[in-house]
């Protein structure tokens, strides 16, 4: 064995091989005080106890990371590259919302320079908040989705992301047509699916602003190339829902819109999913689609509750994963949207514990995006993506995390509460992409 290539890493890990919301924590949590990350050329060789495993890495050169908490990088199923720099813009709901600022925002994308630069910045942000995947919604312009893509890879990034496809409802400056976003998508599609880390999904932006026909040719790039994803928006705004009724009379449903056209599968994710009926979470279940919650987003866009625990519930279990849909999201950090999860549970008087929420943060978010074989916790085998937490990075996070690191999993389950309540960027000590650590510019 080349020990030069082997690297170890020292602290304290906690990470997930189970789901929270249906096994014990005892079951789904695995916590190492004192853990050891073996990895070999950004693989994860070996993981465990330190004291138990030490002795069969003699030479093993170790980074010891004292008093942090070492966890799989955080996993955003849903966000807007284009639209960093109009988060925070006030007062509208979605429809409006759309309207005022973001197709405005979204329109400067053409130009490849401007949403390269965007790009690099978004992709920091992303790193500095802990976040090691996403899945991303470009513009319309092929231009922009270059940029993203080549900003990505240039960081090693596992992500996922595709070119907008609108072309109704929407304005002219901002609008494709069913078959150039056809042929714009497959031509995208070969180029950046399976390029390195990087993957793609076709990307209709919501029902309204696709025509039938465009619909149609998305599904048949899903049936042409099986293992793209389908990304889009689903039920948020009570408005939008009954525009979708009237512009699609002959759909049962929000869903059914999507279903029609071959959209609705085990590789599809749908973002927010706030209105859902019952036959529809039922649809979603059936047919192992997942769905992104967006809490940040659906309270600041006035959207509504997510109904968490039916989505994961025993009768219609259905796969979930956090989104922080920059730019209606109002924070890149997983942690602070994870806080507002926990709040729209207790709003329908339900509890989100600080493993639930980091699961759907790590472990949860990996399965939302066929990832698990891949990332999302230390097991052998998978990429080594992982975060440096500082439970106690600011003042009041250490009054309230005071002392070392506790043994049980009952006192890092309070520790990690309190990190999910307070905690943010400043949190993340460190990022690091296949075993080496990210620079942040
Ligand atoms: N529905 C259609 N487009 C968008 C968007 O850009 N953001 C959100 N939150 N919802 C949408
Ligand atoms: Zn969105």
């Amino acid at each position: 064995m080349n020990l030069s290539a082997i690297k170890g890493f020292r602290g304290a890990f906690l990470d997930f091989i189970d789901d929270p919301f249906y096994v014990s924590e005892l079951e789904s949590v695995r916590y190492f005080p004192d853990g050891l990350l073996v990895i070999e050329n950004g693989i994860i060789q070996d993981f465990g106890d330190y004291a138990e495993m030490h002795s069969k890495y003699p030479n093993l050169s170790i980074t010891h990371y004292r008093d942090r908490l070492i966890l799989p990088g955080f996993i955003d199923t849903h966000i807007h590259f284009p639209q960093t720099e109009m988060i925070a813009a006030y007062g509208e709901q979605l429809l409006e919302w759309l309207h005022q600022y973001t197709f405005p925002t979204e329109r400067k994308f053409k130009e490849k320079s401007y949403a390269k630069k965007i790009a690099s910045f978004f992709l920091d942000e992303l790193l500095r908040n802990g976040t090691t995947t996403a899945l991303v919604f470009t513009t319309i312009f092929p231009e922009s989705v270059d940029a993203f893509f080549e900003a990505a890879g240039d960081r090693n990034l596992r992500a996922i992301a595709g070119k907008v496809m609108m072309d109704c409802n929407a304005p002219d400056y901002l609008k494709d047509t069913a078959q150039s976003s056809y042929e714009e998508t497959k031509a995208l599609i070969q180029k950046w699916h399976k390029n390195g880390r990087l993957l793609y999904a076709v990307t209709p932006r919501f029902a309204a602003t696709s025509s039938e026909k465009q619909l149609q040719l998305a599904g048949k790039l899903l049936a042409e190339f099986p293992d793209v994803y389908l990304h889009t928006h689903l039920s948020e705004n009570v408005k939008e829902v009954e525009w979708i009724r009237e512009l699609f009379p002959h759909s049962q449903n929000y869903l059914d819109v999507y279903d029609r056209a071959g959209l609705v599968g085990d590789r599809s994710i749908f973002a927010h999913g706030v209105q859902l009926s019952p036959a529809e979470f039922k649809r979603l279940s059936e047919a192992n689609s997942a769905i992104s919650f967006c809490p940040t987003s659906n309270l600041f866009l006035g959207s509504g509750l997510f109904k968490l625990q039916q989505a994961k519930s025993q009768e219609t279990p259905i796969k979930v994963g956090l989104g922080t849909d920059v730019g209606a999201g109002t924070s890149f950090s997983l942690l602070q949207t994870a806080n507002e999860g926990y709040k729209v549970s207790q709003l329908q008087g339900r509890k989100l514990s600080s493993f639930q929420a980091l699961f759907l943060a790590t472990l949860g978010g990996a399965k939302a995006l066929n990832l698990e074989e891949k990332i999302g916790n230390f097991d052998v085998g998978k990429e080594a993506d992982f975060i440096v937490v500082n439970l106690q990075a600011t003042p009041l996070m250490a009054l309230r995390n005071s002392g070392e690191l506790p043994q049980t999993l009952a006192e890092i389950g309070d520790r990690t509460f309190a990190l999910m309540m307070l905690g943010d960027d400043r949190a993340i000590s460190a990022t690091y992409i296949l075993g080496d650590r990210a620079k942040i510019t």
